[in-house]
């Protein structure tokens, strides 16, 4: 045996077989070096007379996460992947993959190109790339469907989803899933192909049946499902190429792949992609998280119920607690019937279930939360409320239980006060409907134990959520957002554009509702009690739009009543409701304005600036650590498309200069709203972008 060892190639002979071995940290990404290392080792085996078979394996917890997506967007550097990968397809010896944790794009690609694939048992295989605006670019969209067929390939490809190790065997996509260690399950596979007994095989030269009605179907679903995004759409233009002799197929995959590579869908999804991992790195993650064994969830509302269940989605045992006893029975069938959701869309299994449903206990007995180790409040949003809570968890809980608060706006230092136990005081801002929205801000009072604040991003990726770090101020970082671009959208109402118009320009833009839908969704009556409880601080030179409260004086608070801004009759789309359009056309008589007229461009481009503007100054407070995280945050709570990768990754799009102009304009119509942040004008003043503080 001898060893020939770079970096992050390891290359070993063993009799008449050669190893590669991927070795790069953490996730085996195929970046250049990589690419070049796997190129040399293959041309040296080659070259080799005593080596007959070359096996190709990975170390680490994968085989490879694919191509290294931080390249994305530089210049091409030699070898590209389609040459490695030309070279392995091409090889006189026979190349044999072994695939352990995840291959995913081009490390599945790569794959595909070798004449012999082995599986370990839990694989998981994908093409995700259309999830970052891209399409396999390796020849993934020609090879896949030589293995499974071209309806099943469509599938894979345009939705990038998972396959599993059986779905991988039982559709060729491997040829053996075996247990054990990839080094040895790759040197047995090797041995079988020199004995005859497993089949190396290259499937180029196989030609694919052209399947219209497929890809009709297809094309359709995709047009219905995601209107706004191309990359789906090309990866299906590219399987289609797949009928063609592989080398044109090749060459059409690689120039929409290149197209693509340059779109602002691409950069806004691997943006997002980046964003999601990047709130990890917080000032506190030098402190040790401590364990977490069981959880309590105060209060029985929507909010109580969605929390509790996320918690027992991720395996915690979890005491619910509502004060009302005769509410205590429907909580827990909340709970229930959340879990029940779970299992039908398969996001939990049946045995899951039933351990989730043990793990449950319910109680109007708040003494009963004294062993929990961490506590989350989710009662209603009132400060008296809460303080009032904090005193008794303070005389209840035992010493060392995590106190957290749901509060979307509320001071979570004066809470933190109300017991002897600040640094033991933390928020946990959870979105509705919790178990199922991503985002969990924590946020971080003056007071809260370091400890704490790792503890909550440890646990809340545990429960699949997404943390970010916020500092306290009214609304933190996504509420305050969320008002700001509220006002911006009532401003456009209150002087002429309809609500429709404005909902329909920002679902354009990619949002799933425009924010007078989601108003209705949420409770007219909801967002008056807020406006109500701000009253008495709001500032006499603000604009306050009164159509809401006109609207409400109906009686009409959205949905739930069937009338608000629309109307819901239950079986139909919601229509305008026209009582609705005249409280806005009365009201603007009332201030004597004359209509004026928004294009949508307009409207999408004052809706985004105000979000910009209260992101920067977030981050002028410190409130939020980094660009990113305000991105995310919008991303994983407030529905803001992903392939626009959020409003921080938008203003660099913009430009600061555009942005600056913009708002100066706005500003000759209401000064108060519209101001530059300061941030705005020192990052003017340095040339600097927001992906620069991100780095
Ligand atoms: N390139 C570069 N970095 C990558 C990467 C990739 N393909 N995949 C993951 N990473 C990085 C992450 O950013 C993270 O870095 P950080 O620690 O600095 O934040 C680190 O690796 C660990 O990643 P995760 O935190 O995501 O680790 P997990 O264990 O939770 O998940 C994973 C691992 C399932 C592999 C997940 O990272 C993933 O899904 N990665 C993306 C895979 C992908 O989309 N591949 C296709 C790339 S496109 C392509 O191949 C084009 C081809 O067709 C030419």
């Amino acid at each position: 045996m001898k060893d020939d060892n770079t970096d992050i190639v390891r290359v070993e002979t063993e009799g008449e077989i050669g190893l590669i071995c991927l070795s790069k940290p953490p996730v085996n990404a195929i970046g250049v070096a990589l690419r070049k290392a796997v190129h040399d080792a293959h041309t040296r085996l080659l070259s080799d007379p005593a080596i007959n078979a070359i096996v190709l394996y990975g170390e680490g917890r994968f085989f490879s996460a694919g191509a290294d997506i931080r390249d994305f967007g530089k210049a091409a550097v030699q070898p590209t992947l389609p040459e490695v990968l030309k070279a392995l397809n091409d090889s006189a010896k026979p190349v044999i993959t072994v695939l352990h944790g995840v291959a995913f794009g081009g490390a599945l690609e790569l794959a595909l190109a070798t004449q012999a694939r082995v599986g370990i048992r839990g694989l998981k295989v994908a093409l995700p790339e259309v999830k970052l605006g891209l399409l396999p670019g390796a020849g993934g969209s020609q090879r896949l469907p030589r293995l499974v067929g071209l309806a099943a390939a469509i599938d894979i490809i345009c939705t990038g989803r998972e396959v599993d190790d059986t779905e991988a065997a039982a559709t060729g996509i491997v040829d053996r899933l075996v247990e054990g260690a990839p080094r040895e399950a790759g040197m047995e596979a090797a041995r079988d192909v020199l004995a005859g007994v497993l089949h190396a095989r290259q499937t180029d030269a196989q030609m694919i049946t052209p399947d219209p009605p497929a890809v009709d179907a297809a094309r359709a679903k995709l047009l219905a499902k995601r209107p706004l995004l191309a990359a789906p759409l090309k990866a299906l233009d590219a399987v289609c190429a797949s009928t063609l002799p592989v080398d044109q197929g090749l060459a059409y995959e690689r120039t929409l792949f290149m197209d693509l590579m340059d779109s602002p869908e691409r950069a806004g999804l691997v943006h997002a992609f980046f964003a999601e991992r990047a709130t990890a790195k917080i000032p506190e993650r030098a402190s040790e998280a401590r364990e977490i064994r069981s959880v309590a969830v105060i209060g029985g509302g929507t909010m109580g119920i969605g929390i509790a269940t996320a918690f027992l989605l991720g395996g915690f045992p979890v005491q619910l607690v509502e004060g009302q006893s005769d509410r205590v029975a429907q909580a827990r069938a909340g709970v229930e019937q959340n879990l029940e959701g779970a299992l039908r869309r398969g996001k939990l299994s049946g045995a899951t279930h039933a351990a989730a449903l043990k793990n449950l206990t319910c109680t109007d007995a708040l003494e009963e939360v004294a062993s929990a180790d961490l506590i989350v409040e989710a009662i209603f949003e009132d400060m008296n409320a809460k303080t009032d809570l904090f005193k008794k968890l303070d005389a209840i809980c035992k010493p060392g239980a995590m106190l957290a608060t749901n509060t979307s706006y509320l001071d979570v230092n004066a809470i933190a006060a109300a017991t002897s136990r600040a640094n033991d005081v933390i928020g946990l801002h959870f979105f509705s409907p919790a178990h199922i929205m991503r985002l969990v801000e924590v946020v971080v009072a003056d007071s809260t134990a370091p400890e704490w604040v790792t503890t909550a991003f440890a646990l809340a990726r545990k429960i699949g959520k997404v943390p970010v770090r916020a500092g306290v101020c009214d609304g933190f970082i996504g509420n305050r957002i969320l008002t700001q671009y509220r006002k911006a959208s009532e401003y456009l109402l209150l002087d002429g554009a309809d609500f429709d118009q404005i909902d329909a320009a920002l679902e354009s833009f990619g949002f799933a509702m425009g924010p007078f839908s989601v108003s209705d969704l949420a409770g007219l009556d909801i967002a008056r009690m807020t406006r109500q409880r701000k009253a008495a601080t709001r500032p006499p030179e603000e604009r306050y739009s009164r159509i809401s409260d006109l609207i409400c004086d109906q009686g009409w608070f959205g949905r739930k009543t069937g009338k608000g801004y629309y109307l819901y009759d239950g079986s139909n789309a919601p229509s305008v409701n026209p009582g609705a359009t005249e409280i806005a056309e009365a009201e603007r008589r009332v201030l004597g304005k004359d209509p004026e007229q928004f294009s949508d461009e307009e409207i999408v481009a004052r809706c985004l600036t105000a979000m910009i503007a209260e992101g920067a100054r977030a981050l002028q407070e410190g409130i939020a650590l980094r660009p990113a995280d305000i991105d995310a945050v919008e991303l994983f709570g407030y529905g803001f498309p992903r392939h626009r990768g959020g409003p921080m990754h938008m203003a660099d799009q913009i430009g600061i200069d555009t942005l600056i102009c913009r708002i100066e304009t706005y500003a000759a119509e209401d000064a108060h709203f519209w101001q530059v942040p300061q941030l705005l004008r020192d990052m003017q003043k340095n040339g600097q972008s927001f992906a620069d503080m991100n780095a």
